[in-house]
Formats: C-alpha cells, structure tokens, sequence
C-alpha cells in the first residue's frame, strides 16, 4: 500500500488524477487528507503508471500501519527495522511528522520520537547514526546554503517516513536509495511536502510566494547575471525577485510594473500581449503568471521548451473552476519529450490553479530571434 497526502481540499482531485491514470487503482481515503492507494507492482511501476500528480504533495511508497505504544518502543522498534534495512554509514533523512488534528500535541510527540531513535541509535548503531541527515557533497555548498535544510535528495540517500495519525499509531515508510532522488515529483524533501508560504513585505504583491516556493522546489534560484523573461508580469512580484539578486528580467504585460521595477535598470518593459512575444535570443528563465485559460497557459510553456527558447521555467496555469483540472494531463504527456525534468504541482501558495517548473537541459538553445 502507498499513502499519498494532499492538502485536506485536494484529495477529491488527487482521487480523479490517480483514477484516470491508473483505472484500475483501488483507493481509500484515509482522514481528510490522504489516500491509500493498492496497486498490482512495485512502488516504482505504480509511480511509473500513475505519473505525476499535481494535487499530491507527498508520497509514502510501501507504507504499513506503525504502532506507536510509547516513544521509547517506538524508536526501538523502529531502530531494529532500520538496522535490517539501510546500509550503515549511508545517508538517509528521518521525517517524523503528525498528521492529525491539531498538530501542536503531535509535533511534540514526533521530536521526542526523533530524539529517542538518535539516542537508540548511538547505543545500538552509531554507524547508521553517522549517516542521518548527513548531506552528500554533491547538494552541498551554494544551493544547499540557499535552499536551507531541504536540499533535493542525492542518489546515495535514503527516507524513512513516520507519519503518526494519532498519539499510538502511524504508517512507517522506508523509501532505500536511490528512490529518493529517482522519484523527484513524488517524492519531496520537504517533510509531508509542505513548505511554508514566503512573505516579503516589500515586493508588490504576494504571489511573490508561488516564485519562490518553485525555487525551493526546483533546488535552484534564479542567479545574478541570468536572464529572465516574465510574462504577465505586472504588478512586478516575480520580477522583483531576480532583479534583487542581480538578474535581468524582459518583462511583458498589458499593464505597467510599480514604478521602481519599471525605472531599475536590470528591466526592460514591453507592453504587449504575453502570448505573442518572443525573445530576440534565448533566456535562462521563463517566468509566467498570466491570467489566461489553462490551454492558453499550457500551451505557451510548450511551445516555449518545444523551441528551446529557455533553459528553466516557472509557469502558472489558472484554472476558472474545477472542471479544468483534466487539462493538466496534456502536461504530464507532453513535457517529458521536450524537457530534462519538470514538476507539476499544486503549491502551498497556489489558490486555484497549479504551477509546472522544471529544466529545458543544457543541448543548445535555439535562436529564435
Ligand atoms: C496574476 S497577475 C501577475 C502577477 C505577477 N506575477 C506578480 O508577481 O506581480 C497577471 C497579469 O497578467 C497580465 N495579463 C493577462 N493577460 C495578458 C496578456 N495576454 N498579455 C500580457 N499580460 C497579460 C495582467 O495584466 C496581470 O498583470
């Protein structure tokens, strides 16, 4: 059994995704947040036939009922099992979370859980200790240090998921690597998926949050000296971002940006209509935010990696009510022939629609000039 979590006014859509991937699928709610999901096959088959699913935020692959009798058994037990299964020394990350109710008493409960399995650890197999949580060198260094405690996952590392949805029980889930890293989309390093909507009182409006939830998402940030196409850009919160680390950003929308954007030096205006434009030479960023029908939105960021007109993306598709949901599909078919790796996902900024971000490759870029 696979547990998928969504945000509690999600699930009914994770549902319909999930079905219309995999018909045959047998599903069961579990809360209000979270879908059991039995599928013929491994983890990796059923990843492979469900697809990506932009409602759900966190996958638990094999998951399986986890009493919870008292902390101290708890991380007992859960060292013993950890012991059979991770390779000593190896790194692997430990998410113990609540899911229940008001998390206060549970959050609680899970960092005694995390404590206790640290303290058994040094007494029982300092040699899987010495693994936990430590960053592989590959994710180490700048982006690491941008993207704080949540880096992606390296292929050498390991997940094991305590979700408890009570005081005495949970699900355990043991995901060995290379899975983690191998299942980007599904798999997230932020604990249950979430993370925490981005305020910053001075950019001019707060979908500012979606940009900077996809970069933590991506493990990437736009970077000074790149540029950055931003369509849909007005009032200028997307722009704002890349301008404040030095990149430079061709900025399209019907209307002007607030007037700091539109005198920084590092943007140039261009008033018109979003869907027409097209850069003189290729970018290392399209940034759009346009309100348009999900086809228009969809369309647009395909043809835009189809011409290679871009090396990353960060596009939002805007849905009108909740019939349009199904149009996401036409995503999940198409960008994994034009692109090196994309998500697509329902953000914790997002209201009703979904963002799709992702990398073009490093092949050259087309003129399209
Ligand atoms: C949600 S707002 C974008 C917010 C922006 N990302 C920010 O961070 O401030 C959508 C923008 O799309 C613009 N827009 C809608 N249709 C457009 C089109 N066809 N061409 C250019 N701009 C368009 C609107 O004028 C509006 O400023």
């Amino acid at each position: 059994m696979h547990l998928i979590l969504s945000a509690p006014e999600n699930r009914i859509f994770l549902e319909q995704e999930v079905v219309r991937a995999l018909p045959a699928a047998v599903l069961e709610p579990v809360g209000d947040s979270m879908l059991a999901l039995k599928a013929p096959g491994s983890w990796v088959e059923t990843c492979a036939a469900v697809g990506l699913t932009a409602f759900a935020r966190q996958w638990l692959p094999d998951a399986r009922t986890f009493p919870v009798p008292s902390i101290r058994a708890a991380a007992e037990n859960l060292v013993t099992e950890l012991i059979g299964c991770l390779p000593d020394g190896a790194p692997w990350r430990l998410h113990v979370e609540p899911r229940f109710g008001i998390a206060e008493a549970g959050r609680h409960r899970c960092e005694l859980i995390r404590d206790a399995v640290i303290e058994q650890l040094r007494k029982r197999r300092r040699s899987l200790l010495r693994g936990l949580d430590a960053v592989p060198k590959a994710s180490a260094g700048e982006a690491a240090a941008l993207l704080g405690a949540c880096p992606l996952f390296q292929p050498e590392e390991s997940l094991v998921q305590l979700l408890l949805t009570s005081l005495e029980v949970g699900f355990l889930s043991v995901l060995p690597a290379p899975g983690p890293s191998a299942a980007m989309g599904w798999i997230s390093p932020f604990p249950q998926g979430e993370v925490p909507v981005a305020v910053d009182k001075a950019a001019p409006s707060r979908a500012f949050a979606k940009l900077a939830e996809s970069e933590l998402r991506m493990g990437r940030r736009i970077a000074a000296g790149e540029t950055c196409v931003d369509l849909g850009a007005a009032p200028g919160s997307w722009t704002y971002q890349p301008v404040q680390r030095g990149a430079r950003v061709i900025a399209v929308d019907r209307s002007p940006l607030r007037d700091d954007l539109m005198r920084s030096p590092r943007v140039t205006f261009h008033q018109g209509d979003a869907f027409r434009f097209v850069p003189e030479t290729p970018v290392d960023w399209l940034l759009c935010d346009v309100i348009a029908a999900p086809e228009r939105s969809i369309g647009l960021v395909l043809e835009w990696v189809r011409e290679r007109r871009c090396r990353h993306f960060v596009v939002t598709i805007k849905f009108k009510g909740q019939e349009d949901y199904a149009q996401l599909d036409v995503l999940k078919r198409e960008m994994p022939r034009w692109v090196e790796s994309f998500q697509l996902l329902h953000l914790c900024a997002n209201k009703n629609e979904a963002c799709v971000f992702g990398t073009v490759g490093n092949g050259p870029l087309k003129n399209a000039g």
